[in-house]
């Protein structure tokens, strides 16, 4: 298996499951992509298709009941699976970093935002807490939260779905990392919400020069904003390429359905 040197991450025939001998139930029969540096990239397929646990796996942060049987992660060369959890403390927040679909069970219920924030900050930052108080309120005003310095003594609860998205999204960029990786960010938001908080997260990850993964059933945002695409159905991946070229031209049988059964038809038709 020979890498790019433009990838940031490249799976490769990556195979595991649920469950030990005649209980294992494989999820992923071989799954290979890779990511490229400074691209979004889109993971779309249907509901079980393995794209959140893909994910986690990418993290560090799948469930200890999988079993990796075969094939490989490697993050900036690193073959992840070699890495101790000392390593994966270090790797998380500081250089991957991931946003879950629901923000608000994701955040700290009894732990102030300003906190939560200042805690992930100084976790992987040599500085002190008012330094890292300030850069808190910045992180806050980048994903363009009103009030930054009142919002920071709040709850998680005292937040609406999309500002909670918000923290969620400043949570996940205040150590700077390289790659983000984001399940369904905006899943469960008012329409009219979910696509500002696209916009925001399209020019954070520009702005920022950060590799994207963002995990979506909307097409219609994977055309508009991604660069790559990788469609996966039932833990394989059926087709990857260019956002464009597969929503123009798509090869594959199952992506031609999800085209045909997205609202999105202006550019598969
Ligand atoms: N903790 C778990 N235990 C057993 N099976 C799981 C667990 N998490 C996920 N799965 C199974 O793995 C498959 C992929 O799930 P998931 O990654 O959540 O899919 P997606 O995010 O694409 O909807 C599903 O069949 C799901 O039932
Ligand atoms: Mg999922």
């Amino acid at each position: 298996m020979t890498r790019d040197e433009h990838e940031v991450l490249t799976v490769a025939d990556y195979a595991g499951g649920f469950g030990q001998g005649e209980q294992y139930v494989e999820v992923f029969h071989g799954v290979s992509f890779g990511v490229r540096r400074g691209a979004l990239t889109a993971i779309v397929g249907e509901t079980g298709s393995g794209k959140s646990l893909l994910a986690l796996s990418m993290m560090g942060l799948a469930p200890e009941s999988f079993t990796r049987t075969a094939g490989s992660i490697h993050f900036n060369d690193r073959d992840l699976s070699a890495l101790r959890e000392d390593e994966w403390r270090r790797l998380r927040g500081a250089q991957l970093s991931m946003v879950f679909q629901d923000a608000r069970a994701a955040l700290n219920p009894v732990i102030t935002i300003g906190d939560q924030l200042i805690d992930a900050c100084r976790a992987h930052r040599k500085v002190t807490r008012p330094q890292a108080a300030e850069i808190a309120e910045r992180a806050l005003r980048d994903v363009r939260v009103p009030e930054p310095r009142q919002r920071m003594r709040q709850y998680a609860h005292q937040f609406s779905g999309g500002m909670a998205q918000r923290v969620m999204l400043a949570l996940a960029l205040i150590c700077e990392p390289d790659v983000l990786i984001l399940d369904e960010p905006t899943t469960g938001l008012d329409v009219t919400i979910q696509a500002d908080v696209m916009e925001l997260i399209v020019d954070l990850a520009r702005s920022h020069g950060l590799t994207v993964c963002l995990i979506t059933h909307d097409l219609g945002v994977v055309a508009e904003t991604c660069d790559d695409i990788v469609v996966m159905y039932q833990g394989q991946v059926r087709e990857t390429g260019g956002v464009a070229d597969v929503l123009a031209g798509p090869q594959d049988s199952y992506t031609r359905r999800l085209i045909a059964a997205s609202s999105f038809t202006e550019v598969a038709a």
